[in-house]
């Protein structure tokens, strides 16, 4: 097969809706200031740690990603049949690397990249086009859990919305706050249905290695967001004096993620100024697990109705397909 220079070159249109550095730094006050200190999992996200995130998949210790892409290929036929015609809308793209079987089976009038971090969201929308130059492709820029709307764009005209958030990344949130975001996708997605990925309960031991895997990149990922917030908001803070932490919290079937002060310490960005405590934590993420039977509830109290699901061989995560109730 040939393709035209044009063809292979195009770059898919990218808008950028990125919060400014004024409101980084309020969020990043704010989350400093609770207790215990905890900011959004989304700040992990800048052009390093979404590489590094990315190093994190490839991890022995680390199969969603890998079991979730092979879970899409194998069932992409029978997704397809059941979630029917649209764009595809995927909330935290990444790299893309899942978007592929669905491009294939269901042939989508378009596909539309939602992602925090611009730089990598511009490369993996340019490289999934290249391999699928027939879907028209955009990329947007923002947080997608404030984004109030999807901006107009002649490719979403009069269109059905098929949302598509794999990953298990609505694990990131804890309860209340993943209610919220269901909710919200539901306002964004107007009407069409939402296929979720979500990982689910496993033993403790799989868990925390998945979490702190041997090379250490888990721990990179981590204390990159410290080099972050003292490159992008002049922070002092010294990622050495942080030991990385994975546990599994039973009681909450979640993985806790931290960094904890090594020493007494204090923290600077601009006039203020925060304590550390010896031994205390800086929660960079949980990541909440759905047992299926959490999932369909989960679902219901966002105002979704569950329609099916389908899992991995060894039913180690789900991808549950959603319908907006009225
Ligand atoms: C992107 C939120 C799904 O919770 O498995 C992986 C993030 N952090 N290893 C997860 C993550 C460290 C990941 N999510």
């Amino acid at each position: 097969m040939t393709t035209t220079s044009q063809q292979t070159d195009q770059k898919p249109e990218l808008i950028d809706l990125h919060p400014p550095a004024a409101d980084m730094e309020q969020l990043v006050r704010i989350g400093l200031n609770r207790c215990p200190r905890q900011l959004p999992a989304w700040f992990l996200y800048d052009e390093e740690g979404s590489r590094l995130f990315d190093r994190i998949c490839e991890q022995p210790e680390y199969s969603l990603t890998r079991t979730e892409i092979a879970l899409l290929k194998s069932c992409a036929a029978e997704i397809a049949a059941a979630i029917g015609e649209g764009v595809i809308v995927e909330f935290g793209a990444g790299s893309a690397q899942k978007v592929g079987p669905l491009l294939n089976a269901i042939h989508p009038a378009a596909y539309v990249a939602l992602d925090i971090s611009a730089e990598h969201l511009g490369k993996a929308t340019t490289a999934l086009q290249q391999r699928h130059p027939e879907v028209p492709m955009l990329g947007i820029c923002c947080d997608h859990s404030t984004l109030t709307a999807v901006p107009e764009h002649p490719l979403l005209r009069n269109q059905r919305r098929i949302g598509f958030f794999p990953g298990s990344s609505l694990g990131n949130f804890e309860q209340h706050d993943a209610v919220h975001l269901l909710r919200h996708f539901k306002q964004l997605l107007k009407g069409g249905p939402l296929l979720l990925g979500l990982d689910q309960p496993k033993s403790e031991v799989r868990l925390e290695a998945a979490y702190n895997d041997a090379a250490g990149i888990s721990a990179a990922f981590a204390r990159n967001l410290l080099h972050r917030l003292n490159a992008d908001l002049g922070a002092n803070f010294d990622p050495q004096c942080f030991q990385y932490q994975a546990r599994w919290q039973a009681d909450q079937q979640r993985v806790q993620m931290a960094l904890i002060s090594s020493c007494d310490q204090v923290i600077r960005i601009a006039d203020d100024r925060w304590t550390f405590r010896c031994d205390e934590p800086l929660i960079t993420e949980y990541s909440v697990k759905y047992s299926p039977e959490r999932a369909v509830a989960l679902a219901q109290l966002a105002g979704w109705r569950w329609v099916r699901r389908w899992h991995d061989p060894d039913d180690d995560l789900s991808l549950h397909l959603l319908e907006p109730t009225d």
